[in-house]
């Protein structure tokens, strides 16, 4: 399963050997939804619900656009049917009509309108109202979405070609044995593809400076790199690319001869050696040791950081194209029953709240960017800090299950003319060292 050449990753051979690396050349004026799509890629599996939340009373939920209804089948699997009666279109989940009567029988769904009942296959078992000899009952079916539940979440295939196993779109530590899976989920109002660029980009000297969680870790009185020098994309394969940023330990404040500034304009208080680094972060038990850098991967998975003891890693699930249902998972390998429950303590209790999450990605980066605060629309200008995202935007979409399976051959050569002009524009080059 783990080829630590690949990282666990598809790869298509080109790997970080120099000669064949993706390195974007110019500035690029791809939109944020030129070619990725705005309601997400449908040809893979995305989590959609915590496998607790699923009991005898429906679930319904707007994924991708679509509306889905989740319910316990008679093998008490999560079965999802679209949330529309194939009778008259009432929501099988009530919608605001609360679906009274919809969960009277164990293992189907029964429309509140006419109870017409349906199984986890999305067949029509029993139309009630038109009487146990209905004829209408045997020839009535919804489409049934395929859901696969691993460690304790539902994913959920919504697209029109043949699912490929779980284990080809997760990322492979999730089916390690001793792996403890924490999962955070929350509704942000942001498109998905936006969170995606933010994963890996330079704001990190802008946004995350001086907050209150720094003051626990004294990170907020270690010496920070201000700015980058670009970007790299350090490992290619079929469904993802490495990334890291081209950043200098030293360069902690810069001169900027248009403002005729230093920024950041302060740092006394920040001092060498300020932070103590933990020397077991690239050792024991960690994951990806081999893994050059952060990561964005097909459909929407991104981890921030290259290594760790645990890793961090968000899977995004467009709702619409506004909104997004964010799932973290923070993964850490575990044997010892303590340390296993000391962690989950910790998490619960700190991390959360602390680390990566709520006051990170929420407080400080979703204000930037969530809708209201950024146009996705507005003409853009990328250029080498953003070269992950020019890759993103640029070539990953045409590696993607939705271009191999879905997309014309005419929409691809079209594309291709686009990309041809956009890497001719002038500006920014990225060298390799
Ligand atoms: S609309 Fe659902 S049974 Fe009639
Ligand atoms: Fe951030």
């Amino acid at each position: 399963m783990t080829t630590p050449e690949t990282n666990g990753h598809q790869s298509n051979g080109h790997q970080a050997n120099g000669a064949s690396r993706y390195i974007p050349r110019g500035a690029s004026g791809i939109g944020v939804h030129d070619f990725v799509p705005e309601l997400g890629y449908r040809e893979y599996w995305y989590p959609a619900v915590e496998d607790r939340r699923i009991s005898r009373k429906p679930v319904a939920l707007k994924l991708l656009g679509d509306q889905i209804v989740f319910f316990r089948d008679t093998a008490n699997k999560v079965a999802a049917l679209p949330d529309a009666c194939p009778h008259r279109g009432a929501f099988l989940s009530g919608g605001i009509g609360k679906g009274r009567g919809n969960n009277e029988f164990k293992g189907f769904i029964t429309c509140p309108y006419h109870g017409y009942t349906f199984d986890g296959t999305g067949q029509c078992v029993a139309a009630l109202t038109d009487g146990p000899n209905s004829k209408l009952a045997p020839k009535m079916r919804a489409r049934s979405y395929p859901t696969r539940t691993h460690k304790g979440i539902v994913y959920i295939w919504m697209g029109v070609t043949e699912p490929v196993p779980l284990e080809e779109d997760l990322p492979e530590e999730f089916f390690l044995d001793d792996v403890v899976i924490q999962t955070y989920v929350k509704i942000w109002p942001i498109n998905w593809s936006l969170t995606m660029e933010n994963s890996r980009d330079s704001h990190n000297s802008k946004i995350h400076r001086g907050q209150f969680r720094r003051l626990f870790n004294l990170a907020l009185f270690n010496k920070l790199p201000a700015f980058w020098e670009g970007t790299e994309i350090t490992e290619e394969g079929d469904n993802y690319i490495c990334i890291a940023p081209r950043v200098r330990q030293d360069q902690v404040q810069g001169y900027f001869p248009g403002l005729g500034k230093k920024w950041p304009q302060h740092d006394w208080w920040r001092f060498k050696g300020a932070r103590r680094v933990n020397p077991l972060n690239q050792q024991r038990n960690a994951f990806n040791n081999s893994r050059p850098g952060g990561l964005y991967r097909l459909p929407s998975i991104a981890c921030p950081s290259a290594r760790g003891r645990s890793v961090h890693l968000r899977y995004f699930t467009p709702i619409d194209k506004d909104s997004v249902r964010m799932f973290t998972f923070t993964l850490r390998r575990e044997t010892n029953v303590i340390k296993k429950w000391l962690w989950k303590s910790y998490y619960h209790m700190w991390y959360v709240y602390f680390n990566s999450q709520q006051s990170v990605n929420e407080k400080e980066d979703l204000p930037v960017q969530a809708v209201g605060a950024l146009d996705p629309t507005a003409p853009q200008k990328l250029g080498a800090t953003d070269a992950a995202i020019i890759f993103w935007r640029r070539r990953m979409p045409f590696k993607s299950r939705d271009a191999q399976r879905l997309w014309s051959q005419s929409r691809v050569e079209a594309a291709a003319l686009t990309i041809e002009q956009d890497e001719e524009r002038e500006a920014v080059e990225i060298p390799l060292d």
